[in-house]
């Protein structure tokens, strides 16, 4: 992880609800893996790169990488960016998601969040055959899919969080991810877990995984603020997130 400057090169609007900004980055972002994001900044001309900081940035999350040097984020399309921005970004922050190896169906959720988090997994899964459901739960639910991959089969949960043939995707799932939004995060995803154990009967270790996408106050394990009590440890969302076994995870 270092610091490093990047600009906004292209911004593209995707639809009615978001944008999507292309970041002419610095080599060493452009291997980020599925769950790794930066910690970002935007800045002016005469920024003192002597004296960065890494504390209070906003956590992006890259949606696809264009090229050598070309990161891709997504934003609601109401917040303002102009092309030629300059940024002041660290990362690679946090670890990749880690995938079963015979992975052949995958459930995603998105709660009260978009699921931008979890679109960088896509490409190199729909690669490999996978078979991808995506569900939008609670203000979520406001996300338009239209830029997704067609392959992806995109459900609206209703406002009890069930959705049609919920026991039949949850059976066929062979791995979850549970993303949600930086409000009441444990909440929410004590919610999924509580979801899952009324229709399955056992929830085995690796198997559903609570994204979490807290603000990280320092990004480089510092200052313990987004610090997480799993069974039997305490863990840095910043240095060993944003994934978490929801069986292992400390939800009240
Ligand atoms: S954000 Fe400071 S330790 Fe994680």
């Amino acid at each position: 992880m270092k610091e490093t400057q990047a600009y906004i090169e292209r911004i593209k609007r995707v639809n009615r609800v978001c944008q999507r900004l292309e970041l002419a980055v610095d080599k060493s972002l452009s291997a980020m893996l599925a769950g790794q994001a930066m910690l970002v900044r935007r800045i002016d001309k005469d920024y003192d790169s002597e004296n960065w900081e890494p504390y209070l940035r906003e956590l992006w999350f890259p949606v696809e990488i264009l090229a050598s040097n070309i990161v891709v984020v997504e934003h609601p399309a109401r917040t303002h960016f102009l092309p030629g921005q300059l940024l002041s970004i660290i990362g690679p922050v946090g670890q990749p998601f880690r995938f079963r190896q015979k992975l052949r169906n995958i459930l995603l959720i998105a709660y009260h969040t978009t699921p931008a988090a979890l679109l960088l997994m896509l490409p190199p899964l729909l690669a490999k055959q996978v078979s991808i459901t995506l569900v939008l739960m609670g203000s979520a639910r406001e996300y338009e899919t239209n830029h997704l991959p067609e392959e992806i089969e995109v459900m609206q949960a209703e406002d009890n969080l069930t959705w049609p043939d919920m026991v039949m995707t949850l059976g066929w799932a062979d791995q979850v991810f549970a993303l949600v939004g930086p409000g009441d995060e444990l909440s929410y995803l004590n919610e999924v877990l509580q979801l899952m154990r009324e229709r399955r009967s056992d929830i085995p270790a690796n198997y559903v995984f609570g994204v979490l996408q807290r603000a990280l106050p320092c990004g480089v394990g510092a200052c313990h603020a987004c610090m997480l009590k799993l069974r039997g440890s305490l863990k840095l969302p910043c240095i060993d997130g944003p994934a978490f076994d929801l069986t292992e995870l400390q939800l009240n």
